[in-house]
């Protein structure tokens, strides 16, 4: 038996490969799993390169594993993901002690890739992109916890000048909506009761069907909440480019789709928008939550915000700021604009200093954090629907459960009700949680 070792970082799309790594290495009954670097035969690393922080991460970590392979030189060291899909070779050149660089669409290769590199001791490099093969190997996922992933589509065509996704992961395909359904039925089969639909623009889905016809996103979210044993429906992320009218169809019939909506605008201004090369505006932007509200009058908005775009002005941020205030955004994600090799805005003029950069986003994140706390309190006193995660770290006499809209809550309860949806009454609200009876 070989012992793998595997550290993932960056979105829910590597952590769903990760997954895929470990059914398909596993699937070979020569492999398990390992919790621990220092007992690992192959140490993986699966890569993020969305910011250059993310990045340069790659580099240290690898130099630590240098120090184990010193120790015991048949160590494997394989380094794949988005960080490989850019860098390639140069990974080799960086880190000559690594012995295969894999892609995010060649993970499945893995099994072979080791086997070669025992054979011949000589490194390995595949970063092709070989459509959706890696699904095929993929069919039927083990059931990790009552709310499950699934990757339905991969890659992006939109171009946002600041983004390396469109490099590192290709251009959109979208999975098969037959073997989605086969997928996730699969999963409720075993209990799974929420699934969270992943991709880097779902809403362009466009899934093949048995009788050849293509299944659009709206219609896909319809088919998965037919689908008996799963309750709640996720997604992300979505793009406001093309969240067309019968997406917001679904929110009014569709229940099991959650009254919450991560939905990324980068920035408030027009003029940054266009420089991001989004192609929607503000304007557009409030039109779909008005319209989200009418079909859905609770739901709740997230938002993705970049800060230091080039060619902000303190005007243009003033302009975010007020969009922040205006739509009531909730839990946010916010960064400081990085520079990606290859990008169009990477050839912008930054003219924004550090200094400004880090002020905007402590600005931001603090007007983001008071929105979500009263987002919060709004909830004391009333019923939330729970999805029951497991035992409290805190309290083994408390349940934990996450609301619709990500709040954690704790509750007295009894274990058999791990995985089950169930109506509690929020008592207390806490900064990063929630407190609630069973009703
Ligand atoms: N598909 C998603 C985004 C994926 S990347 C979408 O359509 O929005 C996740 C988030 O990282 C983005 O929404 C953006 O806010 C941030 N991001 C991407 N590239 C970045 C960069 N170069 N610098 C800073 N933040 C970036
Ligand atoms: Fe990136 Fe824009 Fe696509 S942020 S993932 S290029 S929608």
């Amino acid at each position: 038996m070989k012992y793998i070792y595997i550290k993932t970082w960056g979105c829910q799309m590597n952590e769903y490969d990760s997954s895929m790594i470990i059914t398909i290495l596993q699937k070979k009954n020569k492999y398990s799993i390992t919790q621990s670097a220092e007992n690992a035969d192959v140490l993986i690393l699966n890569t993020c390169s969305i910011r250059e922080k993310a990045q340069e991460k790659v580099f240290h970590q690898l130099g630590r594993w240098k120090k184990l392979k010193n120790k015991n030189t048949n160590i494997i060291i394989a380094v794949g993901g988005c960080v490989a899909t850019q860098e390639g070779k140069e990974i080799f050149k960086r880190a000559h002690y690594v012995d295969i660089v894999f892609g995010t669409q060649t993970l499945h290769k893995l099994p072979e890739m080791i086997n070669e590199v025992e054979k011949r001791k000589q490194f390995i490099i595949d970063i092709s992109f070989p459509k959706l093969d890696k699904f095929k190997h993929y069919l039927k996922p083990k059931k990790k916890s009552c709310t499950a992933s699934v990757s339905i589509m991969e890659g992006c065509n939109n171009y946002c000048s600041f983004c390396v996704v469109p490099y590192t992961r290709g251009n959109e395909v979208s999975r098969s909506c037959d073997e989605l359904i086969f997928e996730i039925s699969s999963l409720a089969d075993q209990g799974v009761r929420e699934i969270n639909l992943l991709g880097q623009n779902v809403n362009s889905y466009q899934g093949l069907t048995f009788d050849g016809q293509i299944c659009c996103f709206s219609e896909l979210l319809r088919l998965v909440a037919e689908i008996d044993g799963i309750d709640r429906i996720r997604f992300i992320t979505s793009n406001p480019l093309e969240f067309t009218d019968d997406i917001i169809q679904v929110y009014k019939d569709v229940p099991k789709l959650v009254s919450f909506l991560h939905l990324p605008v980068q920035s408030g201004s027009n003029k940054i928008l266009q420089l991001m090369k989004r192609s929607y505006t503000v304007e557009q932007y409030e039109l779909i939550i008005k319209k989200l509200i009418k079909a859905r009058s609770n739901i709740q908005i997230s938002s993705d915000f970049i800060v230091g775009f080039p060619g902000e002005s303190d005007q243009d941020f003033q302009k975010t700021m007020d969009f922040i205030n205006k739509i009531n955004f909730d839990m946010s994600f916010s960064f400081i604009y990085s520079k990606r090799p290859g990008t169009p805005a990477s050839k912008m003029t930054d003219n924004v200093s550090e200094k400004e950069k880090k002020q905007r986003l402590y600005i931001l994140q603090k007007r983001i954090n008071i929105q979500t706390m009263s987002w919060s309190r709004r909830m004391l006193g009333s019923i939330q629907t729970v999805l029951v995660e497991g035992i409290s770290n805190k309290k083994n006499t408390e349940l934990y459960g996450r609301t619709e809209n990500n709040r954690i809550v704790n509750f007295k309860g009894s274990p058999e009700m791990i995985g089950n949806l169930i109506k509690l009454k929020i008592d207390q609200v806490h900064t990063h949680s929630l407190k609630g009876k069973i009703i």
